[in-house]
């Protein structure tokens, strides 16, 4: 397994493998892997020769006020379980490698200013900027994102199809603790006690199903059903919204493929999670 650390070298790589006919299948993370990244990895590994990760904690899609500077990092371990997964590149830029010159934003537009976008306007400027960059470095023939950010999904889905983007955007299920709770992470911030409260997300989201399939199409009688059930704990509710999948602007009614999200604070700690109604 070799990191590469420059744009160049990455792009090198990248022609290189092409020109003796291998795809390659690329996931972008932030680091401090757990099995929701490698589940990614293993997806990739199913549909392509060579497999890139990058680790990158992009600094453009933290707001001051965020947590930029103690998101959690161990590169070592990360490199670990990558070998361990048979990863052929981890692409491992510095900011000043990604961002040097004059930074150009991608403009995501409204779509990037609904659900979490309302409390963190600038992220998915900051997620598009990066992605566009990475796919840039990597030249990937496919890249594989997590239906967790599912907000986060539909934009790079939207996108790479605007940008030309010669890619297969994959999205892959979400992958949870055994209690339910969505892998991420921020869930290394969780104290005990919040950690044990945060699976009230999952159960919520489990609940909207059940009220959904007994017959309940109101989805404000959903939504506040849910709002409910995560009062019930020292949540507090950032958003739960029911939406059009690939709109993702809200619904009156519910209907089979919309969406319901939510963003909760635990502490400091904001969890996101979702699930599609069936
Ligand atoms: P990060 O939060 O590290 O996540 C990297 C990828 O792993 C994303 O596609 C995310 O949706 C996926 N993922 C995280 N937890 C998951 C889980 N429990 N189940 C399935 N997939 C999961 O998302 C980012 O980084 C960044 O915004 C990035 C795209 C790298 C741009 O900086």
């Amino acid at each position: 397994m070799q990191v590469i650390k420059t744009i160049e070298e990455m792009q090198k790589f990248s022609k290189a493998k092409k020109a003796e006919g291998k795809t390659i299948g690329f996931v972008p993370t932030m680091g401090f892997l757990h099995a929701g990244h490698l589940s990614l990895v293993k997806k990739a590994k199913q549909e392509c020769d060579m497999i890139v990760v990058s680790i990158f904690v992009n600094p453009t899609q933290f707001a001051p006020n965020e947590d930029f500077e103690s998101y959690p990092r161990d590169f070592e371990k990360d490199s670990e379980r990558c070998r361990k997964e048979g990863v052929d590149v981890i692409f491992y830029p510095s900011a000043e490698e990604i961002y040097k010159g004059k930074t150009k934003f991608v403009e995501v537009g409204e779509i990037g200013q609904v659900l979490c976008g309302k409390s963190r306007p600038a992220h998915f400027r900051g997620v598009a900027t990066v992605v566009t960059k990475l796919f840039k470095a990597v030249i990937p023939d496919s890249a594989y994102f997590g239906l967790k950010d599912f907000q986060q999904f539909v934009i790079i889905k939207k996108m790479t199809k605007n940008m030309n983007f010669d890619i297969n955007i994959i999205g892959c299920p979400i992958i949870r603790e055994k209690d339910g709770l969505a892998m991420s992470s921020r869930n290394a911030y969780l104290s005990k006690q919040e950690r044990n409260e945060a699976v009230v997300l999952n159960k919520s989201l489990a609940l909207a199903e059940e009220m959904f399939s007994k017959g309940e199409k109101d989805a404000e009688t959903v939504r506040q059903a849910v709002s409910d059930k995560i009062s019930e704990t020292s949540g507090k509710i950032d958003y739960v919204e029911i939406f059009d999948s690939a709109s993702l602007k809200p619904v009156n009614k519910i209907k089979k493929r919309n969406r319901i999200g939510l963003a909760v604070f635990f502490g400091k700690t904001r969890l996101i999670d979702n699930r599609g109604f069936e």
